[in-house]
C-alpha cells in the first residue's frame, strides 16, 4: 500500500507542478498588482441569507436555502464549484460552518491561498465520513513529505455542520475542529520558516473530484477510489464563514520578492467599496483597478507599517502574544501535536482519535486542488 502510494507519487507531483496556477507571482515578478484587502478586523458571511458579492463562484452555480446555506454540487466529470474570496487577509482567523461532500472521490476543500502559493488547508474525502486531513505549503515547494496529516474523528462531517477553523498568525497555524486543536504548525517547524505560510490569502471553499476517471492514479487513489457520478449528485453545504484579519488594510503589497510577511506592505483602503459588507462585484472590480494604477502610492503610504513589520524575522510581540493566546485555547481538553519533521505523530482530541501520518502524496494532492480552484 505504502509502495503503491510512494510509486504513484513522482507522476503527480510532476503533474501537480505543472497544473499550478497563480495570476502573477510576486517572488518571481515585480509587477504584479496589489492584493484587494479586507479593510476590516472582523468580517462574516451567512449563506442561509442567499448567495453574497463578496464571493465569487469558480464555475458551475450553487443554490441557497434557508436550512443549509450554499449547496456547492458535482453532479459531472469536471463540476469543482468553489466559493472564492474577493478580498485577501494577512493572518488571522477562518472558521468554516460546513459539511463535507459525500461520495467515492469526492473532494472537499477549505484552502487559504497566496499569490507566491503559500497554502494552509482542510481537506474532507467523501468515502471518509468519519476524518479530515490538514496541509500547508510554502512558496509552492511540494518537495517535503512531512505536511499532510489525516485525523480521525468520533464525528461525521457529512450529516451534521461542524466548525472548521483556522488560526493563522506569523508565529503559527492551529487547525480546530468544533473548538478542540488537532494541528499546530509553527513557524520553525516550516524548515525554519522557509516553508511556511505568511503572505496575504484568499479564501477558498469547494469540491472537485479527485477520484475523476482523467485524474492521474495517485491522485484517484488519494480521494478514495474512482468517482461514478450516477451515484451522484454530491453536495457539500457551507452555512456560514466567520474571518479575523489581524492586519486589515486596503491593499497588500510585495515590498521585494522574498515572500517573507516582513516584507508586506499593508496599504491603506484605496476604495471604500473593498469593505467587504457593502462591496459588489463591480466595486470590487473597480477597486482592484484602483489598486493597481495606485501602487506606487499604496507603497509609500504603507510605508510605516513595512518598517514596523521589519522588526518581526526572528521573534516578535506579535508571535509571542498569539502563541499564548492559542496555547490556552488548547487547555480546554485537547492535546495537540506539534509538527515536527517525523513523519509519523499522535494527538489525540477529546472523545476521538486522531492518528496523524503524512506523505508528500496529499500535498501535491492538494496543491492539485489549488490549481483546479483557480479556474
Ligand atoms: C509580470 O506581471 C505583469 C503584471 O501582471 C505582467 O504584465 C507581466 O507579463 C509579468 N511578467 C512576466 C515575466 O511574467
Ligand atoms: C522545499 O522543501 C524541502 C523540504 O522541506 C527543502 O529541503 C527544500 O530546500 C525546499 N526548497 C526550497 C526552494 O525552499
Ligand atoms: C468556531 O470555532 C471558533 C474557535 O475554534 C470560534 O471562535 C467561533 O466562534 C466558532 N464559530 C461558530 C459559528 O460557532
Ligand atoms: C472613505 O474612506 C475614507 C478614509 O477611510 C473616509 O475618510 C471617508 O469618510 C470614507 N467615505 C465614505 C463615503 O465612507
Ligand atoms: C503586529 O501587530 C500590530 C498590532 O499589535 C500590527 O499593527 C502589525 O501590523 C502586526 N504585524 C504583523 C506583521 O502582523
Ligand atoms: C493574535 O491572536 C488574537 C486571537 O487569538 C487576535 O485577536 C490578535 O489580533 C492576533 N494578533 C496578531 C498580530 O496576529
Ligand atoms: C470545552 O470542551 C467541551 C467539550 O469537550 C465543550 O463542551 C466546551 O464548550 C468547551 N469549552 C470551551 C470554552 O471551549
Amino acid at each position: 500500500m505504502h509502495f503503491t502510494k510512494t510509486a504513484a507519487l513522482a507522476g503527480l507531483v510532476g503533474l501537480a507542478s505543472a497544473q499550478t496556477y497563480t495570476d502573477c507571482n510576486p517572488t518571481t515578478n515585480t509587477s504584479c498588482p496589489s492584493d484587494v484587502g479586507l479593510d476590516k478586523s472582523s468580517y462574516s458571511v451567512d449563506f442561509t441569507a442567499g448567495e453574497s458579492s463578496d464571493w465569487t463562484l469558480s464555475s458551475e452555480s450553487a443554490t441557497y436555502s434557508s436550512s443549509t446555506g450554499a449547496a456547492l454540487t458535482i453532479t459531472k466529470s469536471g463540476d469543482a464549484p468553489t466559493l472564492i474570496s474577493n478580498f485577501y487577509i494577512f493572518f488571522g482567523r477562518v472558521s468554516v460552518m460546513m459539511r463535507a461532500s459525500p461520495g467515492t472521490g469526492i473532494v472537499s476543500s477549505v484552502v487559504l491561498e497566496s499569490d507566491d502559493l503559500d497554502e494552509v488547508d482542510w481537506e474532507w474525502i467523501g468515502g471518509e465520513d468519519n476524518q479530515v486531513q490538514t496541509d500547508y505549503f510554502g512558496k509552492g515547494n511540494t518537495t517535503a513529505y512531512d505536511r499532510g496529516t489525516i485525523v480521525n474523528l468520533d464525528a461525521a462531517t457529512q450529516s451534521t455542520f461542524r466548525n472548521w477553523t483556522l488560526v493563522w498568525t506569523e508565529a503559527e497555524t492551529n487547525w480546530y475542529f468544533d473548538g478542540s486543536l488537532i494541528r499546530t504548525l509553527t513557524y520553525a517547524d516550516a524548515l525554519n520558516g522557509k516553508n511556511y505560510p505568511q503572505t496575504p490569502m484568499r479564501v477558498k471553499v469547494g469540491s472537485w473530484a479527485g477520484g475523476d476517471s482523467s485524474n492521474a492514479e495517485g491522485t484517484i487513489e488519494w480521494a478514495g477510489g474512482e468517482t461514478d457520478y450516477s451515484d451522484g449528485p454530491f453536495t457539500m453545504y457551507v452555512e456560514s464563514i466567520e474571518i479575523e484579519n489581524y492586519n486589515p488594510g486596503g491593499s497588500y503589497t510585495y515590498g521585494d520578492m522574498t515572500g517573507d510577511y516582513s516584507s508586506i506592505v499593508i496599504g491603506a483602503s484605496t476604495d471604500n467599496s473593498t469593505d467587504a459588507s457593502s462591496s459588489d462585484t463591480t466595486s470590487t472590480t473597480s477597486a482592484k483597478t484602483s489598486t493597481k494604477t495606485s501602487s506606487t502610492k499604496t507603497k509609500t503610504s504603507a510605508v510605516s507599517a513595512a518598517s514596523s513589520a521589519t522588526s518581526v524575522s526572528g521573534s516578535s510581540a506579535n508571535a509571542s502574544s498569539n502563541s499564548s493566546a492559542s496555547a490556552s485555547a488548547a487547555s480546554n481538553g485537547t492535546a495537540s501535536t506539534s509538527s515536527t519533521s517525523s513523519s509519523t505523530s499522535i494527538a489525540s482530541v477529546s472523545g476521538a482519535t486522531t492518528v496523524i501520518s503524512c506523505s508528500s502524496i496529499w500535498a501535491a494532492t492538494a496543491l492539485l486542488a489549488a490549481a483546479i480552484f483557480n479556474l
